[in-house]
């Protein structure tokens, strides 16, 4: 890497910190240290940190993000148009269960929309909803890379491919 690029900053401009910072246990903070030190510069590691932050916060909160801002010597802005940007990154709470919907072309020509209804019916929420016990949360997301076996749906870590309704039911039936 030269010189050049490691040496990338941000511009300077004075944080305001909102008041509350998030707080981590020593295992944590321990982890967020060894992605640092995997990188000479502090911003490459802000995928990895903000996934620690969500897993440990639910999701990107305000304390969540001034700390990344802290850790990381960057804007409040430079982490929201990280967490804004990627689907996998949440800045609001989310059900226990995130069923992400691929809305792209593939999966939009074999049937995504009647994947996402059949969702949004059964739940009784429409993208972008929680169910009100916090199990469930409804997304549409663009292409998640498993075109070939469209439609599919991400739920948290899991790909679920060749949907069909009754799939649809078969899987969400399955979730504890
Ligand atoms: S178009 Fe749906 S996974 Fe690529």
């Amino acid at each position: 890497m030269s010189a050049d690029l490691t040496q990338i900053q941000p511009l300077y401009q004075p944080v305001q910190m909102p008041g509350e910072m998030a707080v981590f246990s020593p295992e944590v903070e321990a982890e967020i240290d060894r992605h640092l030190a995997k990188y000479r510069v502090k911003r490459s590691a802000i995928l990895p940190l903000m996934f620690i932050v969500q897993r440990e916060r639910g999701y990107l909160d305000a304390p969540g993000v001034s700390y990344l801002a802290n850790r990381l010597g960057l804007r409040i802005t430079d982490i929201w148009e990280v967490a804004t940007f990627y689907s996998m990154l949440q800045t609001k709470p989310i059900g226990r269960f995130h069923i992400q919907v691929c809305k792209t072309l593939s999966c939009q020509l074999l049937g995504a929309q009647k994947i996402t209804e059949h969702c949004a019916k059964k739940l009784g929420i429409k993208p972008g909803e929680t169910t009100p016990d916090g199990k469930f949360s409804l997304s549409e997301v663009e292409c998640l890379g498993s075109c070939g076996t469209a439609p599919m749906f991400q739920i948290n870590f899991d790909y679920h491919e060749n949907l069909t309704p009754e799939k649809v039911d078969q899987i969400l039936d399955s979730l504890e």
